[in-house]
């Protein structure tokens, strides 16, 4: 559903050690499925080595999932949060995962490296978080090989009622502080036109329209050497369904 109503933005980084200790907790408490229909998503998109990179890792669930799921991958996360950056090494620590990741502080705005630098870039519910998406967008689109994977995921703007409705189905389970946070995110989100319009404006090739159920959008690029053998992440064969990959142009 589109939105008519303007976004409402929520602070851009997530910096206070409450705040991410809590948003870690709700991860792993509940963004499980949909973090891992991401990293299937982005497993299968790419080449089965190489280098990849993660734009607004947060405290690094995705990359730790990837690291976990796949061989002969290193990864690098970057976060504007010193705070989200530590707690990500300490869980890739936790998770036997920390030779295979660097995580740093960075500004997707700037990131720091080289034109062509990886073979797979993406970046999971963190646009919302920022006015203009598209100096982000291009900076990935600039670090990315010629043939690399790029992949993108947000949530959809609803208005409101439907975010307040969204937030009561959807986060049934959640303490009131995540639903709060939940409703601000679907707020600052982007409509599913904007959404349309920004991906035209991304310095890019071959980029794809892609919707997950009636909660999230995409932006995807396959690489043209992707891996043969795709991954299977266990999920249950209804949530499977629904979080399949909609191409919507
Ligand atoms: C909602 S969290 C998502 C984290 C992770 N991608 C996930 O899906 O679990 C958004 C993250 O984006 C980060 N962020 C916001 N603006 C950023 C920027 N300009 N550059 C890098 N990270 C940024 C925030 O600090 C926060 O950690």
């Amino acid at each position: 559903m589109i939105s008519n109503s303007k976004r409402i933005m929520e602070p851009e980084a997530m910096e206070s050690i409450e705040e991410v200790a809590a948003y870690d907790k709700l991860t792993l408490k509940y963004l499980t499925i949909l973090h891992n229909g991401f990293i299937e998503t982005v497993i299968n998109a790419s080449p089965d080595c190489g280098n990849f990179l993660e734009v607004g890792c947060g405290t690094g669930r995705i990359s730790i999932g990837i690291a976990k799921y796949t061989e002969n991958i290193s990864l690098t996360g970057i976060d504007l949060s010193t705070n989200m950056i530590k707690v990500a090494k300490d869980n890739a620590k936790e998770e036997k995962v920390d030779e295979k990741i660097c995580f740093l502080c960075a500004n997707g705005n700037k990131i720091p490296f080289e034109n062509n630098s990886f073979d797979a870039v993406f970046c999971h519910n963190m646009l919302h978080h920022i006015k203009n998406p598209l100096p982000v967008l291009n900076e990935m689109a600039r670090v990315v090989k010629k043939n690399g994977s790029f992949t993108v995921r947000d949530l959809i703007r609803k208005s409101k009622l439907i975010a307040w409705m969204h937030v009561n189905f959807f986060g049934l389970t959640y303490n009131k502080l995540m639903k709060e946070e939940y409703k601000n995110s679907i707020l600052a989100a982007f409509s599913k036109k904007e959404w349309a319009e920004i991906v035209k404006k991304i310095n890019i090739d071959n980029l794809f329209l892609t919707s997950q159920f009636i909660t999230h959008h995409g932006i995807e690029r396959s690489a043209k050497n992707k891996r043969n053998n795709n991954i299977n992440i266990p999920l249950t064969s209804f949530i499977k369904k629904i979080l399949k990959d909609k191409y919507v142009s």
